[in-house]
C-alpha cells in the first residue's frame, strides 16, 4: 500500500492517548509545521521534516500540507444510518407546529421508516447506506456505529444487520453495528409479546452485532425491561448501549451503571442526582447535539456533565426523524456554542473518546502506532473547523493510510 509523507503541516492537533475526562480534556497536543509519515495504515512518526528525511524511502508519496492543518479523523459512534425512505413531509409538519412526540403518536415517526425500511430490498438498501457512509467521510468521519431498528421484526431486523455488516467488507471505514430491535413496538403485537420476539432474534442478532441498545423512554420501554434485554444481549456478545434521557428521565442511566453499558446516549433532559455516579464509571456520556437543533429541544448540559467527571463524546444520531445530518463539524459547531463545550474538548469527544466508547483500537490520536486516521483542513488554523459552522472546510480524509477523499480532485470542490 502507498505510503504517504504528509509535509510540513502547519498545526496537527491530537487528543492525548488514554480516555479523556476533566480537565485534561483540554490539554490536546499541538505541533507546529511538522510533517506526518504514514506506512502500512499506521502513524509511523512524526516529527521536523528533517528529522523525518532518514526514514524515506524512494517509494514515499509526498503531499505538502504548508498552511493546512491536521486533526485525527472523527469517530461518530451513533447513528441509524441503513433505513429506508425518508421523512420530509413530517419535518414540514414539525415546522409547521406538531412535535416529534405527537407524529409518533399518530403512526408516524419511527413506525413510518419501518414500514419503509421492511419494504426496501436488501440490495437497494445497501446501496442508499453506502451512499450515505460516502456523505459522512466528506464531513471528516472515518468510523462509525450504525443501529437496526428500523424492522421490529426478526426479517427486516436481521435485514439490517446484514447490511452493516455488508457494509464493513464495502468500504473502507471502521464500522461498529448496534442491534436496536427495542426502538418501538410494532403495532402487531404487544409489548410482551414483542419483547420475547425480541429474546428469540438475539441468538442470530448476536453473530452479527457489536452492541445491543434500548430506546429507555417513556412510550417506549422501561429501565426494567431495558436491563432485562440487554442482560439477555450480553449472553449473546453483545455490549450494551441505551438511549437515554431524550425526552423523559426515567431511570436509564442507573440501569446503565448497574449493568456496566459502554454509553448512554441524548442526556437532553438533565441527569440530576445520577450524574455524580455515572462520573465514577468509564461508562461513555454521549451527547448528540443534531438532535436538539432539529427538534427544537434542550441541548444536554455538556459543560456540567464535562465538570461532574463524565467522559464527553459527541456524535451525530444520524436518522431520518430527529437529526437528518452527517455533519460532524456542525455537531462540533454546536457542542461549543450551545452546550459549553471548548474546541479542544469537543475534539477530544468526537474522537478519542468516541472511538474508546466502540472498543476502536489505537483510534483517534495522532501518534506514532496509531492508525492513519485523519483529516486535513483547509486552513492553517484547527479552530476554523467549529468557527466555519456547517461550513465544508475538510479538504482530504485519510482512513487506516489510505486518501479516501480529496476535495481538490473534485469538480472545484462544490460537488461535495
Ligand atoms: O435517537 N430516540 C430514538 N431514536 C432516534 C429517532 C428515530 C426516528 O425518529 O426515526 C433517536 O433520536
Ligand atoms: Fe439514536
Amino acid at each position: 500500500m502507498t505510503s504517504y509523507l504528509l509535509e510540513n503541516a502547519s498545526q496537527v492537533i491530537t487528543p492525548i492517548p488514554g480516555v479523556m475526562r476533566g480537565t485534561a480534556l483540554k490539554d490536546l497536543k499541538i505541533r507546529t509545521d511538522v510533517s506526518i509519515l504514514i506506512e502500512n495504515g499506521y502513524i509511523s512518526a512524526i516529527g521536523t521534516r528533517s528529522e523525518l528525511h532518514s526514514l524515506l524511502t524512494d517509494e514515499v508519496f509526498r503531499i505538502d500540507l504548508a498552511g493546512k492543518s491536521v486533526l485525527p479523523g472523527f469517530v461518530d459512534s451513533h447513528t441509524h444510518l441503513v433505513f429506508g425512505g425518508s421523512r420530509e413531509t413530517e419535518f414540514a409538519e414539525r415546522v409547521a407546529g406538531a412535535s416529534y412526540e405527537e407524529i409518533a403518536a399518530r403512526g408516524g415517526g419511527i413506525q413510518s421508516t419501518v414500514k419503509a425500511t421492511r419494504d426496501i430490498d436488501k440490495k437497494e438498501l445497501l446501496e442508499k447506506s453506502l451512499f450515505n457512509l460516502q456523505k459522512a467521510v466528506r464531513h471528516g468521519t472515518t468510523s462509525i456505529e450504525i443501529k437496526s431498528g428500523y424492522g421490529l421484526n426478526e426479517e427486516t431486523e436481521l435485514k439490517m444487520l446484514e447490511v452493516i455488516s455488508e457494509l464493513k467488507d464495502a468500504q473502507p471505514l471502521d464500522v461498529k453495528s448496534t442491534f436496536l430491535g427495542a426502538h418501538a413496538v410494532p403495532g402487531d403485537l404487544s409489548k410482551s409479546e414483542y419483547i420475547s420476539h425480541i429474546r428469540q432474534m438475539m441468538s442470530k442478532a448476536g453473530k452479527l452485532a457489536d452492541f445491543c441498545d434500548v430506546f429507555c423512554e417513556k412510550g417506549y420501554y422501561t429501565a426494567d425491561e431495558s436491563r432485562d434485554i440487554l442482560l439477555e444481549a450480553e449472553k449473546f456478545g453483545m455490549k450494551s448501549r441505551l438511549h437515554v434521557n431524550q425526552f423523559n428521565d426515567i431511570g436509564g442511566i442507573r440501569t446503565a451503571i448497574e449493568i456496566g453499558a459502554a454509553s448512554v446516549d441524548h442526556l437532553e433532559v438533565f441527569p440530576g442526582d445520577d450524574l455524580e455516579d455515572l462520573a465514577k464509571t468509564d461508562i461513555c456520556a454521549t451527547m448528540l447535539p443534531g438532535v436538539s437543533l432539529f427538534l427544537n429541544i434542550d441541548y444536554p448540559e455538556g459543560r456540567q456533565i464535562i465538570d461532574a467527571g463524565c467522559i464527553p463524546v459527541l456524535a451525530t444520531d444520524f436518522n431520518p426523524g430527529s437529526s437528518m445530518t452527517l455533519n460532524m463539524p456542525l455537531i462540533l459547531s454546536l457542542a461549543c456554542t450551545q452546550m459549553g463545550f471548548s474546541m479542544e474538548e469537543a475534539i477530544a469527544a468526537a474522537t478519542q473518546n468516541a472511538a474508546f466508547s466502540l472498543g476502536l483500537e489505537k483510534t483517534g490520536c495522532l501518534e506514532p502506532g496509531w492508525k492513519a486516521d485523519l483529516i486535513v483542513l483547509d486552513s492553517a488554523n484547527y479552530q476554523n473547523l467549529i468557527y466555519f459552522v456547517g461550513e465544508p472546510i475538510i479538504e482530504k480524509v485519510f482512513k487506516a493510510g489510505a486518501m479516501i477523499w480529496d476535495r481538490s480532485r473534485s469538480w472545484d470542490g462544490i460537488n461535495t
